[in-house]
């Protein structure tokens, strides 16, 4: 375990079966359509690929980056878009991949934007959901983990850049951010 880590909250075995169990879900549900699968950079990079590789119908990429506002480990003020899609989605059916939920702020702000812009659904997948802290009126339509409220990385999850290559996820050390 890595020596920044308090506890591994999830080991790669769990994640992999639940990520497969949830994908499979909504391969089901999406059968027969051309979905594009929208994957928040960058926490979301490696959910995304092994979620997109459960999915059996054609389907296209693309990529968004967002952030709040201001640094640290809560997520605070206003969304802003770094890197917007290159696709047309009026009319598409979206799958949002995301990584954590958390207030529900990032995801209530996407949510809205891509309907306004046409998409016929929005389907919300998130790894994790931190819903003791939730603040917007928001639920992923799939999740893999409910979490406690501790701040988390690793398997795209980041703190100040770091620990996104870890293979599992972990609770980071309070002694890490808060000196
Ligand atoms: P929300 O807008 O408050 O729902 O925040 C969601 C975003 O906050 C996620 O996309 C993450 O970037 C970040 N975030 C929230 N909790 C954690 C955590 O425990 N570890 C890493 N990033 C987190
Ligand atoms: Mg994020």
């Amino acid at each position: 375990m890595h020596p920044d880590l308090q506890k591994i909250l999830l080991t790669e075995d769990q994640i992999r079966s639940r990520v497969t169990q949830v994908a499979q879900e909504v391969d089901k549900a999406l059968a027969g359509k051309r979905p594009l699968a929208v994957g928040i950079l960058k926490g979301s990079i490696i959910f995304y690929a092994d979620f997109i590789r459960c999915l059996t119908m054609p389907l296209e990429l693309d990529f968004m980056a967002v952030s709040s506002y201001g640094s640290g480990s809560a997520s605070s003020g206003n969304l802003k878009i770094r890197k917007d899609l290159d696709t047309d989605i009026r009319g598409r059916d979206v799958i949002v991949i995301e990584d954590i939920i958390d207030s529900g702020f990032t995801l209530a702000c996407l949510k809205k934007l891509l309907t306004e812009r046409g998409a016929s659904s929005v389907t919300i997948v998130t790894l994790l959901d931190k819903h003791e802290r939730r603040t917007h009126d928001i639920a992923p339509d799939y999740n893999c983990f409910e979490i406690p409220d501790e701040f988390v990385v690793g398997y795209g999850l980041d703190y100040d850049e770091r620990y996104r290559s870890l293979p599992y996820i972990g609770i980071l050390k309070r002694s890490v951010y808060e000196k």
